[in-house]
Order: C-alpha cells, then sequence, then structure tokens
C-alpha cells in the first residue's frame, strides 16, 4: 500500500475530504503522515483525532527554511511517504524537499491557474468579474503555484454570488476533485 503524507495550515476540509476517500477505501492508501506549520490550526486537531502520526514545527524557532525541512525530510524518509499532498499549506516548498520527491508533491489551488495564483485567488477572481473560474491540481515546484497542471475544473460565477457562496462551491469540486486525482496518480505510481 502506498503511504501519503499531508501538508495543511488551515482548516483542513481538503484533508477531511482525503481522509473520508482513505477511510472508505476510495483511495487505497494510508495517511503516514501530517505535517503543519500552524501548532494551532484546526487541520492539526482533526489529524489528532484520527489518530494520524503528525509533525508540527514553527519557522520561527529554525535558522531557515532548510532547517526545518530537513527534519520534515527526516520524517518523510522515516514514514517512507510516496505522494505529498498539500492541502492548504501556506508555505512554498524549498529545494530540500522538493529535490527528493520530484513529481511527487502536489497542490490544489482555488483558480484556473494559471490565472490568480497566490492569496486570495477567488477574491482575485471577484475583483477581475471574470464569469469562470475554478480549480487546479497541479505538480508543485520552486514557485508558486506555478508547477505543471494535473486537473482543472471550471465553476460559473456572477456578480451576485457572495465570496461565501462561491468558496462553497469552490470547496465542493475541491472535495470531489482532489480525492479522485490522488486516487489516480497513486494507482499509476
Ligand atoms: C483550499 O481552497 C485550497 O484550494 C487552498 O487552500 C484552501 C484550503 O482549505 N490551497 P481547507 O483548509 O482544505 O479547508
Amino acid at each position: 500500500m502506498r503511504n501519503i503524507a499531508i501538508f495543511a495550515s488551515g482548516t483542513g476540509s481538503n484533508f477531511d475530504a482525503i481522509y473520508q476517500a482513505v477511510n472508505n477505501k476510495y483511495i487505497n492508501a494510508k495517511i503516514a503522515l501530517f505535517v503543519t506549520d500552524r501548532p494551532k490550526c484546526k487541520a492539526l486537531e482533526k489529524a489528532k483525532n484520527y489518530n494520524i502520526n503528525t509533525f508540527t514545527f514553527k519557522s520561527k524557532n529554525y535558522e531557515s527554511k532548510k532547517h526545518y525541512e530537513q527534519e520534515i525530510l527526516q520524517e518523510l524518509k522515516s514514514q517512507n511517504i510516496d505522494l505529498i499532498v498539500l492541502a492548504g499549506y501556506m508555505r512554498l516548498i524549498g529545494p530540500t524537499i522538493l529535490n527528493n520527491y520530484p513529481k511527487k508533491i502536489i497542490n490544489i489551488h482555488p483558480s484556473l491557474l494559471p490565472s490568480f495564483k497566490g492569496k486570495d485567488a477567488v477574491g482575485q477572481a471577484m475583483d477581475s468579474k471574470v464569469e469562470v473560474t475554478g480549480v487546479t491540481v497541479h505538480y508543485v515546484d520552486q514557485g508558486m503555484d506555478t508547477g505543471e497542471i494535473i486537473a482543472q475544473e471550471p465553476l460559473k460565477i456572477n456578480n451576485l454570488q457572495t465570496r461565501e457562496q462561491i468558496e462553497t462551491e469552490i470547496h465542493k469540486i475541491e472535495h470531489k476533485l482532489y480525492p479522485k486525482v490522488i486516487k489516480q496518480l497513486l494507482e499509476d505510481m
């Protein structure tokens, strides 16, 4: 069975969706590690409730990204991780981890990349008054939301919708698309 690691910094609704998909055997894998940079985030609480191994760090306690990523790397290696899944992890992955997991790190982003990279992609889409936005799953490289695209799903929006309504629709798409892509990638390994 393949081992996956989830990295998250926030609420963890995508983490939840992946956990459910693993739990009901839609995804044939084990979530062997959960990594967070936010000791107080909801996602960490969930990981603990699910009895998943966790690794928590505070970046300010380290000299540099390289130093905390070396510790994360040790955890990844000791758990024999096959796929790293970023689910609302609010940091760029550096070369220490990237070079050890080429094409084995994926991220989900709430826009149709390459549009609206970075923070608050939904706000950016609303400000730009686009009629279609969506969700992208992509491989992770050194850049911010720049890696090769794996899957995308569009969402029609209009100016009558509130941010909250759009975010709810985005999340619904994410919670189906991410488990589907993870399942496929693991089967193709
Ligand atoms: C998601 O919208 C995802 O696209 C982005 O961060 C958000 C995480 O949400 N990368 P959650 O913590 O999974 O609820």
